[in-house]
């Protein structure tokens, strides 16, 4: 059975990557590390262990990640992001603290061991800044050739970004990291907001969640409808929420859900464009592609999959 780690800003779209990553019994869990963007690494390691004991798995371990960006010294939460997840990334929902702790290793060491650990049976999933691969890849050169996947949240090639108009979250709280793990060589595949901004989700779909009774099934609605709500303001035209972690988790469970360009990739670092992916014109022509960029999604079957999924979780949860 394959094996995944998430990597997370937590988030409330990360919250639903956890969840879909518990309701798929094609893969293990086998950790979760984390990192800063929707919030601190401080509070999205506490969100994490909150979420996992909210969705009934209490033991999934959980690595802190670094605190900022690698150029940086410290971090800020935007104010755009807290108006988005809520100050306390879960939509300002009370979720149970957990009292557990997390591990004492750290997000970057865990992720070495883990790639030599299981090879290519592991899959890497990130849905924040790549701060932490970026320092792993630093540290261990070796797990670029080792690792099965990377399925990464983050980017835009074909549309504007959602920051700046060449500027995608993720990407934009370390561009530096994000170029140097796009042209290492490492096996990627960009879930960028070409296609997750194709899968919404409403009001309408977290009511059967609320409906299921369930402790889980009422926190993780009110969690998503606070997300939906923002989007309101912040993206009106769409009509829901963009479903972008879960899909990159998605994928990571069921690569046929996109279809994707091979394509090396490199990230702007300097100038008014710092922050945009696109194709690397130095590796135009080398018939070696090493990343792939998902271009369409099979959005139908996609909310599908995510909608039986997470709502057979929480009606499975107290
Ligand atoms: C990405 O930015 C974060 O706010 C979300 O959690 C998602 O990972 C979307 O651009
Ligand atoms: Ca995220």
């Amino acid at each position: 059975m394959k094996k995944l780690v998430l990597d997370l800003d937590v988030g409330i779209d990360d919250t639903l990557a956890v969840a879909y990553a518990l309701a798929s019994p094609e893969v293990e869990l086998v950790g979760i590390t984390t990192t800063y963007g929707n919030v601190t690494t401080e509070q999205s390691t506490a969100n994490a262990l909150a979420v996992c004991a909210l969705l009934g798995a209490p033991d999934v371990p959980v690595y802190p990640g670094l605190p900022c960006a690698s150029f940086a010294e410290d971090f800020t939460v935007q104010p755009v992001s807290a108006f988005i997840h809520g100050k306390n990334g879960v939509g300002e929902v009370d979720v149970p603290a957990s009292d557990r702790a997390p591990q004492g290793q750290g997000a970057v060491d865990f992720i070495v061991e883990a790639v030599h650990r299981w090879g290519k049976d592991l899959i890497y999933v990130p849905t924040g800044p790549l701060t932490n691969l970026d320092a792993a890849i630093a540290q261990d050169p070796s797990i670029v050739d080792e690792v099965g996947a990377v399925v990464l949240m983050g980017g835009a090639l074909t549309v504007p970004g959602n920051v700046a108009p060449w500027s995608e979250a993720n990407i934009s709280q370390d561009p530096d990291a994000a170029d140097r793990v796009f042209r290492s060589g490492i096996p990627a595949t960009m879930i960028g907001l070409d296609v997750t901004l194709q899968t919404l989700l409403t009001y309408r779909e977290t009511a059967l969640w609320r409906e299921t009774g369930t402790e889980a099934g009422k926190r993780l609605a009110d969690i998503t409808d606070y997300y939906i709500k923002a989007y309101e303001t912040t993206a009106p035209h769409l009509h829901g929420c963009g479903l972008h972690d879960p899909l990159a988790c998605a994928v990571a469970v069921d690569p046929s859900l996109v279809e994707c360009l091979p394509i090396n990739m490199m990230v702007d670092v300097e100038g008014p464009t710092r922050g945009r992916t696109i194709g690397n014109p130095e590796l135009l022509n080398d018939p070696n592609k090493t990343m792939e960029v998902a271009v369409r999604v099979d959005v139908p079957r996609f909310l599908d999959e995510f909608m039986g999924r997470i709502t057979r979780l929480v009606s499975s949860c107290q």
